[in-house]
C-alpha cells in the first residue's frame, strides 16, 4: 500500500515539475513515506530522517516532508521534534500534497495536514502514461479499516474503512493496461467487504467487471480476512480465468484464546474449514499467512498450537512478526508481555517449521511446466549486465507463476531466444531446480510462438 502511495505521490507532484532522482544527495524535494505497523519501521523513519538533517544543512532550500501513517499517528508532534522539517501530511492528504509544496515553495512555511475527511479523494488517483517499463501495478481499491485487531494501528492512521467507485477502479486499469500493465494488484485492507457500506458492488462482482478488461493478463488482490471470505470469493479463484491462484489469508495465531484476544473474530477451526474449502474447490491454490508471535499473554501451549496450524495447513510461504506494542492500540495496555528473548526464539523457531514446507511447495513443481509472467531481467542479471561487454550472454529473465512464485530462467541453447524480449508475456516455463524461495527454469520451445496471448 505505502508502495503505490509513493507512486501516487510522484504522480502528484510532475506537474509541478518535479522529476524522480536517483539519489537524495541530488534532490530539490525529499518525501519520507512512512509505515507504524511495527515499532521497528517507525524507528527506521527517525534514523533516516536524521540522516537527511545532515543533508538540509548542506542545502538549506531543500524541502523535507514526512508522509503517510507515522506522520499521520504523530502530527504536529514531529515538526516540533524535527525542526528542520518543513512538512507532515497524513495518509488522507495525498491530493493536498501539490498544494502544500507550492506554498512551502512561495512563503517558505512549514505545514502540518493530518485531517481525514470522511470519503475517499479520487484526485489521488491517476495513470502515469509515459511510464512504460512496468508489467505490473497496484491499484488501491478502498482504505482504512473497521475490523480494530486489537494489536493494529491502521485503524487509527488509515481512517474508517471506504471503498472506490467500481467504474473508477475499472477506468484506472483500463489505462494501466493502455500504458502496458498485464498485472494488477488490487489492495484494500480487507478487500472482503468491498463496498459493503456503499452497496454498488460486492468484491467477487468486481473481480468480474476487472476479468472483462482486453489486454489485462492477470488480477491478484491483498488482503483477505478470514472471517469474511466468501464462497463467491472462492468460487471466483475457480471461475475468473484472469485471477491468479494465490491466496493471502493471514490468520496471525492458532490459539483461540490469542485469537480471542486479537478480536480476529474466528477460531482456528473456523480458519481450517475456510482453507479446506479453498483447497476442494481449487487444489492447486497457494495460500500463505501472516503471523504474529509473543501476542502478550501467549503461553508455550499457545505457541505450540501455531506451529501444529502450520504443519496442518502447510502454507506455501508466510510472514511472521514479532509482537510490538503500538500508541493508541488495546493490545499495549494487556497483561503478561513476552520477553524480547522469547519473542525471538519463538519467531525463530515458527519460521523454522515453516521453511521445509516452503521448500517441499515449491520441490514439487520441479519436471512441470508452468506459465510465468516475465517480469523483466532478473535483478542480479541487471547488475552484471553493467560490467560486461556480451549483455546477450546468459541473460537471466524473472517472472512469477500464477501461484506468486518466482521463477528465474535463462533462455535455451536455440540462439535465436537470445534477442527476444520476453517482458509483459506469459510463457511456459519447464522448472528445472527448487530453491528455498525462487526456481529455476527453462522456456518450452512453444513460448516462442505465444506472442502476448493468455496461456
Ligand atoms: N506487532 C507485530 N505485528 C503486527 N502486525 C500488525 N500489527 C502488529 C503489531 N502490533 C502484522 C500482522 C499483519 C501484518 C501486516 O503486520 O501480522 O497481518
Ligand atoms: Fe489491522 Fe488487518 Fe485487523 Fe484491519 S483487519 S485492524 S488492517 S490487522
Amino acid at each position: 500500500m505505502n508502495v503505490y502511495d509513493s507512486e501516487q505521490i510522484s504522480k502528484g507532484l510532475k506537474p509541478l515539475q518535479y522529476k524522480m532522482t536517483s539519489s537524495p544527495e541530488m534532490a530539490d524535494l525529499i518525501i519520507v513515506n512512512t509505515c507504524a505497523i511495527r515499532e521497528k519501521a517507525e524507528q527506521k523513519v527517525f534514523s533516516f530522517l536524521g540522516r537527511l538533517a545532515r543533508l538540509k544543512r548542506k542545502k538549506p532550500d531543500l524541502i523535507l516532508g514526512v508522509g503517510g501513517c507515522v506522520a499521520q499517528q504523530e502530527g504536529l508532534n514531529i515538526l516540533k521534534r524535527l525542526p528542520y522539517l518543513d512538512l507532515v501530511f497524513g495518509t488522507h492528504a495525498i491530493g493536498r500534497l501539490p498544494g502544500m509544496i507550492e506554498r512551502i515553495e512561495a512563503k517558505k512555511c512549514r505545514i502540518v495536514d493530518v485531517e481525514m475527511p470522511e470519503g475517499i479523494d479520487e484526485s489521488v488517483f491517476s495513470v502515469d502514461t509515459e511510464d512504460r517499463d512496468r508489467v505490473a501495478s497496484f491499484v488501491t481499491i478502498m482504505q482504512g479499516c473497521d475490523n480494530y485487531c486489537t494489536y493494529c494501528v491502521v485503524p487509527f492512521v488509515r481512517g474508517r474503512e471506504a471503498s472506490r467507485n467500481p467504474e473508477k477502479i475499472v477506468g484506472e486499469i483500463r489505462g494501466l493496461v493502455e500504458s502496458g500493465i498485464k498485472e494488477v494488484t488490487l489492495l484494500g485492507q480487507n478487500v472482503n467487504s468491498f463496498d459493503k457500506k456503499e452497496g454498488l458492488c460486492s468484491f467477487p462482482e468486481l473481480l468480474s467487471l476487472i476479468n472483462k478488461i482486453d489486454g489485462l493478463l492477470r488480477i491478484r488482490f491483498t488482503t483477505s480476512h478470514p472471517k469474511d471470505l466468501s464462497d463467491d470469493l472462492i468460487y471466483a479463484f475457480k471461475n475468473l480465468d484472469k485471477l491468479c491462484n494465490h491466496i493471502h489469508l493471514p490468520v496471525q495465531s492458532g490459539s483461540d484464546s490469542v485469537l480471542k484476544r486479537m478480536n480476529r473474530k474466528y477460531s482456528s477451526d473456523y480458519y481450517l474449514a475456510k482453507v479446506d474449502k479453498l483447497r476442494n474447490i481449487c487444489p492447486d491454490i497457494a495460500i500463505t499467512s501472516d503471523f504474529i508471535v509473543g501476542f502478550p499473554g501467549e503461553t508455550e501451549d499457545d505457541f505450540n498450537e501455531t506451529l501444529d496450524l502450520i504443519k496442518t495447513v502447510q502454507y506455501d510461504d508466510i510472514f511472521a512478526f514479532k509482537y510490538s506494542d503500538r500508541p493508541n492500540v488495546p493490545s499495549t495496555l494487556f497483561r503478561h508481555k513476552i520477553s524480547e528473548q522469547d519473542k525471538k526464539d519463538r519467531l525463530i523457531e515458527l519460521l523454522k517449521s515453516q521453511e521445509y514446507y516452503t521448500k517441499k511447495r515449491n520441490e514439487v513443481l520441479v519436471g512441470s511446466t508452468q506459465s510465468i509472467l516475465v517480469e523483466g531481467l532478473s535483478k542480479k542479471q541487471v547488475k552484471t549486465d553493467a560490467n560486461s561487454e556480451n549483455i546477450h550472454q546468459n541473460i537471466q529473465w524473472t517472472g512469477r507463476t500464477s501461484t506468486n512464485k518466482i521463477v528465474n530462467f535463462i533462455p535455451n541453447n536455440d540462439t535465436s531466444f537470445h534477442d527476444e524480449n520476453f517482458s509483459g508475456r506469459i510463457i511456459n516455463v519447464r522448472i528445472e531446480k527448487a530453491l528455498s524461495h525462487s526456481l529455476q527454469g527453462i522456456p518450452t520451445l512453444d513460448s516462442r510462438f505465444r506472442g502476448n496471448d493468455i496461456i
